[in-house]
């Protein structure tokens, strides 16, 4: 199984947890669209990858809750590059609030880019998956695809939501070749994750420190953090697995806190 020549749209890939599978996938030979809100953020992440090499990288301007910008988006790795092979759908940000307090527009806001996006970035990209007879697509779940936590109604909500979408694209996809799975990680110690830590501190009450040891960590079997390279390793499995018998599948990389 390899990446080599394939191409490869990974939203929300400027940074963080997208930024380290496309690094992983670049190191395997892929072409991969690093898709983001800013041009200048997605181009500078696709530059660094490319020196890295062996793959390459270019940048696109994608609002993933925006269906022009995400079609356009697609269409240009197309035009560029002449096919889709692999979607991993990873944008994602979280608001913390409790839910009496949950300002409407904030909750449309979340689910907007968690699951318009998995949405908009699978309608785009499916055709052409099924005029090659193949493709894989991967949604960036959560154990909070499985698991609850106070605060995180709206996060909680999407991410159980694109298990549904990830199992009708599997079942759909299937006669076309195109198969679709979930990565849920634990806590990854990236931006998202970095500027959580005092806004629940202040919601709770409690120190940052016990934010990270109870909160993130305390179900853990070990009190580490999953790294952005255990995530891009299963990402890789996932897009480079070569037959419909992977599919329809969301697997939990989390240092054991939430056990399926
Ligand atoms: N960090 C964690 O602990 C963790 C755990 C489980 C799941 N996740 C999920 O992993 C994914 C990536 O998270 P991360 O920690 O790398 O976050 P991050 O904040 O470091 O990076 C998110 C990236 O998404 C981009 N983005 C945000 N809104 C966008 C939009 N509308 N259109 C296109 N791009 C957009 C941002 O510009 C940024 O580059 C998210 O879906 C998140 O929910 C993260």
């Amino acid at each position: 199984m390899n990446l080599k020549d394939k191409v490869c749209i990974i939203t929300g890939a400027a940074r963080g947890i997208g930024e380290g599978i496309a690094r992983r996938y670049i190191a395997d030979g892929a072409k991969v669209a690093i898709a983001d809100l800013r041009l200048a953020d997605a181009e500078a992440t696709a530059n660094e990858l490319t020196k890295a090499g062996p793959g390459k990288a270019i940048g696109v301007e994608m609002n993933v809750t925006d269906e022009r910008q995400v079609n356009a988006g697609v269409q240009k790795v197309v035009d560029t590059w002449g096919a889709v092979d692999v979607l991993v759908s990873n944008a994602g940000i979280q608001i913390v609030h409790e839910i009496e307090n949950f300002p409407f527009p904030e909750w449309k806001k979340l689910l907007a880019i968690h699951l318009d996006g998995g949405f908009l970035t699978s309608k785009a990209c499916i055709p052409h998956m099924y005029k090659r007879g193949s493709g894989a697509i991967i949604f960036m779940g959560s154990v909070h695809s499985k698991e609850a936590s106070p605060l995180k109604s709206a996060y909680v909500t999407a991410k159980h939501g694109l298990l549904g979408l990830a199992r009708v694209i599997s079942k759909e996809g299937a006669e076309h070749g195109v198969r679709a799975n979930v990565i849920c990680p634990g806590f990854v110690r990236t931006p998202l994750v970095a500027k959580q830590i005092p806004e629940q501190a202040a919601e709770l009450g409690i120190s940052e420190k016990e934010v990270v040891e109870k909160i993130m960590l305390g179900e853990t079997v070990d009190k580490e953090f999953t790294t952005i390279e255990d995530v891009a390793e299963i990402a890789w499995v996932f897009a480079a697995f070569p037959t419909n018998a992977l599919t329809g599948q969301s697997l939990v990389v989390s240092h054991g806190w939430y056990m399926d």
